[in-house]
């Protein structure tokens, strides 16, 4: 089984992909899930050097056999620092295999996303990388730690990731244009269910994870990140050869 959470696709084509590779079936964390002892992928998206409050508490909730075979694939823009660590303290023993895996950045809030060209390189360089990961799984291959922790990991996922959640603004400056159509897509597609429709616009509530799927995923470009008019990024079919 290959669980998985993804706000703007990167992961759950991580997820996808591997989960094809291997055999194994797939499921959003969202998903009533039967889990098997035999293997079980975690894949999500790093913030802020950690892993999203949703995969957390999914973990929390589970409970994960000693003799099972266990994988992380973190995706991310560039580095994960110790997340692979904070998955161990969750679900109480360590991982057999672990990935990072760069792909487009779409943390919006730090400024512009991708562009076309740099998803399609990410994705290029990402692939082979994703496959050799996938043939140790399928061997079942232990102690594997492909991982980009970047610098000053332990400092970043034990103390900047924690201040991260504690200082998470709840989508508070997230705000709409007139080019809302009020379709709703940003309220179904929301994880946490933080978003709902007042007169047929987005307000946000206070369980904002901050995935940014809001954001990136409108159709109508409506959702800004206060007042910045910034380029969006999700995932396309047509960034993968
Ligand atoms: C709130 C937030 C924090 C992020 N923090 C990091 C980070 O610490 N390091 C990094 O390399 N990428 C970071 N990213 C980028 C995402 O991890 C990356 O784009 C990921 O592939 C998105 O996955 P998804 O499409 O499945 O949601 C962050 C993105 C968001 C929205």
């Amino acid at each position: 089984m290959v669980v998985y959470f993804s706000g703007t696709g990167n992961s759950k084509w991580a997820a996808k992909e591997i989960a094809a590779i291997t055999g194994d079936t797939v499921k959003n964390i969202s998903e009533d899930i039967t889990l098997d002892d035999e293997v079980l992928g975690i894949v999500f998206p790093i913030y802020a050097w950690g892993m999203p409050a949703p995969m957390e508490k999914y973990l929390k909730g589970i409970s994960v056999g000693k003799n099972t075979y266990v994988y992380m694939i973190c995706t991310c823009g560039s580095n994960c620092g110790y997340a692979d660590s904070q998955v161990e303290g969750v679900i109480g023993r360590k991982l057999n295999a672990s990935l990072s895996l760069a792909l487009p950045n779409n943390y919006i809030q730090g400024g512009n996303c991708e562009d076309e060209k740099g998803a399609k390189a990410k994705f290029k360089a990402a692939k082979p990388l994703l496959h050799e990961f996938a043939e140790k799984v399928k061997k079942r291959e232990n102690g594997v730690a492909m991982l980009t922790r970047g610098p000053l990991p332990h400092l970043m996922t034990s103390v900047v990731h924690p201040l991260f959640n504690f200082g998470m603004d709840s989508g508070k400056s997230f705000t709409f244009t007139d080019a809302c159509i009020s379709c709703g897509k940003c309220a179904k597609d929301c994880p946490t269910k933080n978003i709902q429709l007042v007169d047929g616009h987005p307000v946000w509530g206070k369980e904002c994870c901050n995935c940014v799927a809001c954001i990136n995923n409108c159709d109508m470009n409506a959702i800004k990140y206060g007042k910045h008019d910034r380029r969006t990024y999700h995932f396309k079919e047509e960034y993968v050869d």
